[in-house]
């Protein structure tokens, strides 16, 4: 086993950062592939909570390869402050590389994603306003600054001269003084280009070596399947394609260096931002799930939309990114809720059913889940270490996910520390030490 990618299966926020954190103990290389600092996400180490945006999750293991590659867009400002924390903190960045062809996210990308969200009012996407569609925008345009654009203030230069002129008509209808000043633009992002520097790599080739050795090289995704560009429900959607197919354009590899691919679900589903939802919640119980998951956005705070677990979109995220394992975090915040519900098909309008994901916009807006009933379990589970000595209940809940979609259940998170965790199947032998 040397590649896997780590992808989100559902709308986000599935726990990606805890479980590449604990895989990170073992491998070689860690390399981000998409997405910005509109992810981010919280590892609880020794009681210390630790809060990442850009940086990939293995970074707490001294001189561990940390890389963030050419498929991520990166605001210079957020990591800088990110690594600086980090040095406070005492932490060894001496593993961390940037690719130098990583796209970077310049303030007229986050002024660009505030006025598009104004612009459509009611209608909004509900984004992170990071600037990441802007940015993923320049990229695709031929209009991008690039990380190692930093390094050469005349190509920075003009580079920025280029791609200013059309954000300043774009934006002169929402600010009348937007600050896109050429001159001051140049200056700071050259500091900041100073500051990055001696991290700033042709990061495929760190890839490349790793796996000719056979190491384990794990590719982190952000976001999740149902947010892909692509794939998802668009336009609520993020800009980038967030499978597994991602991880080679976004890290410069081919697709035989992956070799597993785990899908990261929660027990139940959550989703920031507008959007269809078919298995959404009502509250009280949206409400519980929401307090006792701690479901409240780590880069914007804003409280998650909850749901029981969709196994249609599940099985649809599992088809995209051609899963060979789920990891299913939280089953702990279930506890206690009984019975607990499952969407295992779509109910449309005028009797309509679905058995598989709609392609349609229009029709995914309108379903609702069909839910089957399944017997909840009250004992705690944090300690529980192996899957047999889960309650009767619990394991038929998990038997019937790994049924339904046809994909082991691999690792099961039953609490935020890092050794309440199962570790099972494909991924026993790849189990920290320590957990
Ligand atoms: P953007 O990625 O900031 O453009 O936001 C587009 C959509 O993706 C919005 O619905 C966001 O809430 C959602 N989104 C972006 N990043 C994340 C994430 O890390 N977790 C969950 N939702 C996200």
């Amino acid at each position: 086993m040397a590649g896997i990618v780590i992808v989100g299966a559902q709308w986000g926020d599935e726990g990606k950062g805890k479980v590449v954190d604990l895989l990170a103990e073992r491998a070689d290389l860690v390399i981000r592939f998409q997405g910005g600092n509109n992810a981010g996400h919280t590892i609880v180490r020794d009681g210390v909570s630790w809060k990442f945006h850009l940086i990939p999750s293995g970074i707490l293991y001294p001189g561990k390869l940390c890389a963030i590659g050419n498929g991520v867009v990166i605001d210079p400002k957020v990591l800088t402050d990110e690594l600086d924390q980090l040095r406070a903190k005492g932490i060894d960045l001496s593993g961390l590389r940037i690719s130098a062809n990583a796209h970077l996210i310049m303030p007229y990308h986050m002024l660009l994603d505030h006025a598009g969200e104004t612009k459509l009012g009611k209608l909004q996407i509900g984004t992170t306003r990071r600037g990441i569609g802007p940015c993923y925008a320049d990229k695709a345009a031929r209009l991008g600054i690039r990380m190692q654009d930093l390094l050469d203030e005349k190509i920075l230069r003009k580079k920025i001269y280029t791609a200013l002129a059309p954000k300043q008509l774009m934006l002169r209808p929402f600010a009348k003084d937007p600050e896109l000043d050429l001159h001051t633009m140049t200056e700071e992002y050259r500091i900041l280009g100073h500051r990055l520097e001696a991290y700033i790599a042709d990061t495929p080739p760190i890839a490349w070596r790793a796996l000719d050795r056979d190491g384990l090289v794990l590719f982190e995704g952000a976001q999740g399947a149902l947010l892909d560009i692509d794939h998802g429900t668009y336009p609520f959607v993020t800009s980038s394609n967030t499978v597994a197919g991602a991880a080679c354009a976004g890290a410069g590899v081919g697709p035989r260096a992956l070799d597993e691919v785990w899908g990261i679900a929660k027990a139940y589903a959550t989703r920031v931002g507008a959007g269809p939802f078919p298995t959404e919640l009502e509250e009280p119980l949206g409400e519980q799930i929401r307090e006792a998951g701690g479901e409240f956005g780590t880069t914007t705070g804003r409280p998650r939309r909850t749901g029981w677990l969709d196994l249609v979109a599940l099985r649809y995220a599992t088809r995209i990114n051609g899963l060979t394992g789920i990891v299913l975090t939280k089953l702990d915040v279930l506890t206690g809720i009984d019975p607990l519900h499952v969407g295992v098909r779509y109910l449309g309008p005028e009797g309509a059913t679905f058995d598989e994901f709609p392609y349609h916009q229009s029709i995914v807006h309108k379903v609702n889940g069909d839910l089957i009933e399944l017997p909840g379990w009250h004992e705690d589970i944090s300690g529980v270490r192996s899957l047999d000595e889960l309650p009767a209940n619990a394991q038929a809940y998990l038997d019937f996910i790994a049924d339904y979609l046809g994909i082991p259940i691999v690792m099961v998170g039953v609490g935020p520390a890092r050794d309440e965790m199962i570790w099972t199947g494909a991924a026993e032998r790849l189990k920290p030490a320590a957990a």
